[in-house]
Order: C-alpha cells, then structure tokens, then sequence
C-alpha cells in the first residue's frame, strides 16, 4: 500500500505518461546521436526523431510549418526568448502591453526591458480575471511593437479572450505573443485562426518531462531582426543554438499527441471532478469562494480563498496525504500576497486564505474531498 500523499499540482507540473516514457527510453541509450551529425547512422535517426517531433508539435498547434517551432528548456526561456528577441532588436520608441497578471517569466523580462527604454503598459483583469479586449484596444499606441497575453492563468486557471485580442493585434499589425504554458495540452488552440505571431509552451504541464518547450514563431516574423538570447552553434535556425535534448524533444511531442487525442474526455472528466469537489466543500463551508471565471477557466483548476483559514497552515496539516499549493507554486518561496489574485481583487489577507488545486483525471474526488474537509474544520481559525 501506498502512502504516497495525493498529488493535486498539476499547475506546478505534471507526471510524465508512463507511455510518454516508455517512448522516451531509447533516446537516452541506445540512441544516443546528436541530430545535428547526421552523417553517421544515430545522428540520422536522432534527426529524424526531432524533426517527427516537431512536425507533431507544429500540427498540435496549427502552425503552417515545422520551422515554426524552436526547441527551448522550457517556457520561462521560451516567454525570454520571445520578447528579448522582438523587442531587444529594434531601435526607437518601444511599448509594449502585457496583462497585469502574466507569469513572472514575462513580467521580470518586461522590467528588465524598461531599463532598456522600453514603455510597459500593464493592463488590469475584472474579478474573474479577464482583461477587456476594448481596453486593450484604447491601450495601443503608433509604437506599440507587441502584446503579451497569457492563455490561461496559472493561479486561477481563468482563459483570456484570445480570439478578440489576437484579431485585436492583427488589424493594428501588432505582434500577439501568447503564453499558453497552461493551456497546450488541455484547451483547443490554433495558432493560424487566433492570430497568434508567437506562442511559448512546455511539456511539464502535459505529461510530458520537464526542461523542454518551445516557441512558435510566425513564419512573417522578422527574426533577422531578433536579439538572440543564446549565442552559439547554428542549431535551430541560430536563433536556440545548443545540443537538442533529444529524449525530452521526443517525450514532448509523445506526450502532447496523447493529451490532443483524449482532450475532450479528460476535459469532461475534469469540469465534472473539479465542479463535485468544490460544491461538496462549499455544502460543508458555505463561506469557501471560488476564484476565476466560472464559464472561461481550465477544467482542471480549483482556486478557493476559505476565509479564516491560513493556506500555509492548511497544507502543513494535511502535508502527508494532500500535496497542493497555496497561491502559485512559482512563488511559494515568495512571502508577497499574489500579485495574481491581489489584481482580481483579493486583500491581502484573502491571498494569504487561497490554496490552488490542479486535478488529474480519475483523482479520487471522494478522498481529496473527505481530507479536504477534515483539515479545513482541523485548522487553527483566526474567526470565531
Ligand atoms: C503561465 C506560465 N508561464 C510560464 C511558466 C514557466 O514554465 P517553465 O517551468 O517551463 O519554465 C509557467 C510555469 O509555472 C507558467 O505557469
């Protein structure tokens, strides 16, 4: 038996498929090529291992070709790589719009590209999360070179209206990057018809390893003009030199085929697990409050503010057999209130009472629900 706590942050990262493994394993031993030497009999089949997976990366995504896709270490190099190179290039009056609630793999960049003279305009979200595509319009000006909103929150698991800010951008001729870390793998998105010119994706987010990613770049995007972030071999067109990491390459593409062919039923699987647990907590605690957007939210996302209740003292009791996070794993070692759930609303106390669940399909909702219930009544209340 077991005694191996529940996993429940799947926003963190995920497990890698034993099928995504199992496909991995000969890349790691007996073929060990580099695909960048394909004159010899392994760098052929490493070759072409990267390029099927990138082919299946590329048709996941809508792209119109392979050579839209670079290879990265993940999506903090991919959310670097995509506004240093389109934004660290160009001379004269920069600006650039971002939501207020972007990763901080995009943040931090765009405050570092401010040092650079670079004008940021952060745009503000409603109570569920959402910006206003009207307020991003009103927002650009002639030297807006680029708009950078995610796909879907981290934190909140709350879907931005993609398809009105790409048409957005399109018509004023702007550069869309979105960052869909959270979303690849779990939500329909095609990059041609949401007008997106850059894209930034991992595999740790859909079962596949960790340490891979990537960036889709529109084939009209003028990476003659981009700042590399890397310099090195000629890898990936010069613009991500370095050795390709094979096996993960391949576990990526593996594990996202697996996650577009079972999307819908894992979707469903999700809204309905996600949907029980919350409504039997709040039938126990009626004062819990969901956050996010009810109707545009990722299935398998639960973020609960349980007033009275310290989310940090929550997860220490039930450390054991529920591992779960209080606002957003990447800034647990943060003791700021979320910046996240602080622009939707929350005070900061309210920040410090919201923990973040992130559901697999066919978890044991009845389980998760009962040590749920058990720790929250448990828990030292500062309400009487
Ligand atoms: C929305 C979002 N963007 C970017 C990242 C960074 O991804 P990676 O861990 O692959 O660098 C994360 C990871 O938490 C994320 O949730």
């Amino acid at each position: 038996m077991s005694h191996e706590p529940i996993y429940l942050d799947c926003h963190a990262t995920t497990p890698v498929d034993p099928r995504v493994l199992e496909d991995m394993l000969p890349y790691f031993t007996a073929q060990c090529g580099n695909p960048a030497m394909s004159e010899h009999r392994h760098g052929e089949v490493a070759h072409r291992a990267v390029e099927q997976a990138r082919q299946t990366v590329a048709e996941s995504l809508g792209c119109r070709s392979g050579r839209e896709i670079v290879f990265t270490g993940g999506a903090t190099e991919a959310n670097n790589m995509a506004l240093f190179g389109a934004l660290g290039a160009c001379s004269g009056k920069r600006h650039v719009i971002a939501s207020a609630i972007e990763h901080a793999s995009v943040l931090a960049p765009l405050a570092r590209l401010e040092n650079f003279g670079v004008e940021v305009t952060l745009l503000p979200v409603d109570s569920c999360g959402r910006i206003d595509p009207e307020c991003l319009r009103r927002a650009l000006r002639p030297e807006t070179r680029l708009v950078s909103v995610m796909f879907a929150n981290n934190e909140i698991g709350t879907l931005q209206p993609v398809a009105d800010i790409g048409r957005i951008c399109r018509e004023a001729g702007i550069l869309f990057h979105c960052d869909a870390a959270q979303a690849v793998g779990h939500e329909p998105l095609d990059v041609e018809q949401l007008h997106i010119d850059l894209l930034s994706f991992c595999a740790h987010k859909f079962y596949g390893p960790k340490g891979i990613g990537g960036l889709y770049i529109r084939d009209t995007v003028a990476t003659a003009h981009w700042q590399p972030i890397l310099y090195g071999g000629g890898q990936e067109q010069g613009l991500r030199p370095g050795t390709l990491n094979v096996p993960a390459i391949v576990g990526m593409a593996s594990a996202l085929r697996l996650c577009m062919t079972e999307m819908d039923e894992n979707q469903r699987n999700l809204r309905e697990a996600s949907g029980e647990l919350f409504a039997r907590l709040q039938r126990a605690f009626p004062q819990l409050r969901m956050n996010g957007d009810a109707e545009h939210k990722l299935a398998r996302n639960l973020s609960i503010t349980i007033p009275g209740i310290e989310a940090s003292a929550l997860m220490l009791l039930l450390k054991d057999t529920l591992s779960f996070s209080a606002g957003s794993a990447c800034s647990s070692s943060d003791t700021k209130p979320s910046h996240v759930l602080r622009a939707i609303g929350l005070s900061d106390e309210e920040c410090f009472q919201t923990i973040r669940l992130g559901l697999r399909p066919g978890v044991a909702i009845d389980k998760i629900a009962r040590l749920l219930q058990r720790g929250i009544a448990a828990a030292p209340s500062f309400i009487d």
